[in-house]
């Protein structure tokens, strides 16, 4: 089995289901209200684990209900979690609004997660031993600098998400092999519009991106390819999009783990992203590996 060690956060998801997202000042009455567990770091775990890997998570969950609940549902799914940490400080929050397409708004309060400020006895040893180290942006990005650089000493693959967007140090980009923004990061980190140019400018600070364009599927580009490859999603309808980036990236690390050449890798994941897409809430909608496999076309 492959490893995969995900650094990031855990986020109790509290989600609100309306026809639309109201606007500012605006009050709208929504359909139903769930609380599922998600956190961008938390569900690149879950989903890597469904999908057959050995997966180790290191973060932190606050000393609260929620907290107990995030470590168990965690652990459901086979993530190892003697590396997560329980913070004097409540559980992270994420309070979300889906609307009728299934598209969302997010507001993340990180609590227990902004304590996470650094690699704790015994991550970096952990990390030694990983095929690929998972990061994302909801965390301080003083850890996440720290774990990249510790990947990158003993040689295992970092696979950086940069979500939520902002502006990231050159000591992280130098330390990151995969980076995969979605479309509106892209162009947030690049100031252009067209991810096939973001794509393209991106590798002047890494090596390799996956740009990902939710139904259009993915854009491959690397320095060693004369351009950037794109490859499709299968097409289906989405009542919940929460969390299907982080399925892809999850199911995308586990197949480039296994030695899968990208182009199959990606739609691997792809397929992962499109059945969680079609399923409401984040960790809740992933798919198990025999799932992926019967919807995967290559
Ligand atoms: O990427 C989706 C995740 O973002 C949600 O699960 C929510 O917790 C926010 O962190
Ligand atoms: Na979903």
């Amino acid at each position: 089995m492959t490893h995969i060690v995900v650094l990031g956060s855990t986020n109790m998801d509290l989600v609100a289901y309306v026809s639309r997202a109201p606007q500012r000042g605006e009050t709208v009455t929504g359909r139903e209200f769930r609380t599922i567990p998600g956190g961008k770091g938390a569900n690149q775990a879950v989903a890597a684990a469904r999908a057959g890997a050995d997966v180790s998570m290191i973060g932190a969950v606050g000393n609260d209900a929620y907290g107990s609940q995030l470590r168990s549902t965690l652990e459901n799914s086979g993530v190892g979690t003697g590396h997560l940490r329980t913070a004097e400080d409540a559980s992270g929050t994420a309070h979300i609004v889906v609307d009728d397409e299934g598209g969302n708004a997010i507001v993340v309060i990180p609590a227990a997660n902004g304590t996470v400020t650094g690699l704790a006895p015994g991550d970096e040893s952990l990390i030694a031993t990983a095929d690929a180290l998972l990061l994302q942006l909801e965390i301080p990005l003083t850890a996440v600098v720290e774990a990249a650089r510790a990947a990158h000493r003993h040689g295992v693959r970092t696979i950086l998400t940069p979500a939520p967007v902002q502006p990231m140090p050159p000591e992280l980009l130098v330390v990151t092999d995969l980076l995969v923004p979605n479309e509106h990061e892209a162009a947030a980190l690049t100031g252009l519009t067209d991810p096939h140019k973001a794509a393209t400018a991106l590798l002047d600070q890494v090596p390799e991106v996956v740009v990902t364009l939710g139904a259009a599927g993915s854009l491959h580009a690397a320095r060693s390819l004369a351009e950037p490859v794109a490859v499709p999603a299968p097409s289906v309808t989405a009542v919940d999009s929460t969390g299907a980036g982080d399925t892809f990236v999850g199911a995308l690390a586990v197949a480039l783990a296994e030695g899968r050449p990208m182009p199959d890798a990606l739609a691997w994941a792809a397929a992962a992203g499109a059945l969680s897409v079609q399923r409401p809430g984040a960790s809740a909608s992933m798919p198990y590996r025999p799932e992926i496999e019967a919807r995967y076309t290559s």
